[in-house]
């Protein structure tokens, strides 16, 4: 926002009215007149921005990419990161304390967490499609839903679809304190509830027919 002083002299130095001003008398009373109109009826007419001059709604977000891509892009790598970035393992020739330590190697694993956190906004959003147009490449594997059917699902029920991403976020958003603490077994931890929300949405949208053991 403009402080109110700046506001008021942008308003006076206007250069539409300077131009108006050289118009003939009586058009210029119209167009002003018009003016007048637009701004009392939509108070953002008076910054310039032409977004109550038509009736269609303004499009705040462009979704563009599909769940897929986000999955692909965004979700997977920044949570595969985070996953690799703390481990203890033990083998034969000796055991490994992964973790980061330097300020770099923390500063690259915060920006995954960050990546993970927007993502879920990301899925959130209304409108996203699960995936291309194009038909499947290949069929639905042995429990998975068809994109179509995911679809909608995800139409119908997107209140749960949404509650599903922030319960990821949620877990991400634990890593990033955990991060921003330098806590490496706070890391580990909320890597396990990143992965348990990853599989509760999956479960629901993608292979709720899935045969589980004992079941
Ligand atoms: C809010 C729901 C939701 C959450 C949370 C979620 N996913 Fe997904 N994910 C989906 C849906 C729906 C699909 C199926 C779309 C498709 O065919 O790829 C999918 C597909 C995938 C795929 C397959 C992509 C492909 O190539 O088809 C991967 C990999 C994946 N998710 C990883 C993850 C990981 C890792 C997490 C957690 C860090 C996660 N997802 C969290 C909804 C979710």
């Amino acid at each position: 926002m403009l402080p109110l002083s700046r506001l008021a002299s942008v308003l006076s130095s206007n250069t539409t009215a300077t131009r108006l001003s050289r118009l003939p008398d009586r058009l210029n009373v119209q167009i002003r007149t018009r003016d007048m109109l637009s701004w009392m009826l939509c108070p953002v007419a008076m910054l310039g921005i032409e977004s109550c001059s038509t009736t269609a709604p303004v499009q705040q977000y462009r979704v563009t990419a599909t769940v897929q891509d986000l999955m692909e892009g965004i979700v997977d790598p920044s949570a595969d990161a985070l996953w690799d970035s703390v481990a203890f393992i033990a083998t034969e020739s000796g055991t490994e304390d992964r973790r980061p330590r330097t300020d770099e190697q923390w500063r690259a694993v915060r920006t995954n967490a960050i990546m993970l956190v927007e993502a879920a906004n990301l899925l959130s959003m209304p409108g996203r499609r699960v995936a291309a147009d194009k038909p499947d490449s290949s069929a639905p594997g042995l429990g998975e839903l068809s994109h179509v059917e995911m679809q909608q699902r995800i139409g119908l029920t997107h209140d749960a679809f949404v509650q599903l991403a922030r319960n990821l976020q949620d877990t991400a958003l634990q890593a990033l304190a955990a991060i921003d603490a330098r806590d490496a077994q706070r890391l580990m931890d909320a890597g396990g509830a990143i992965d348990e929300a990853c599989e509760a949405c999956h479960v629901t949208y993608w292979y709720p027919n899935q045969q589980r053991p004992g079941t």
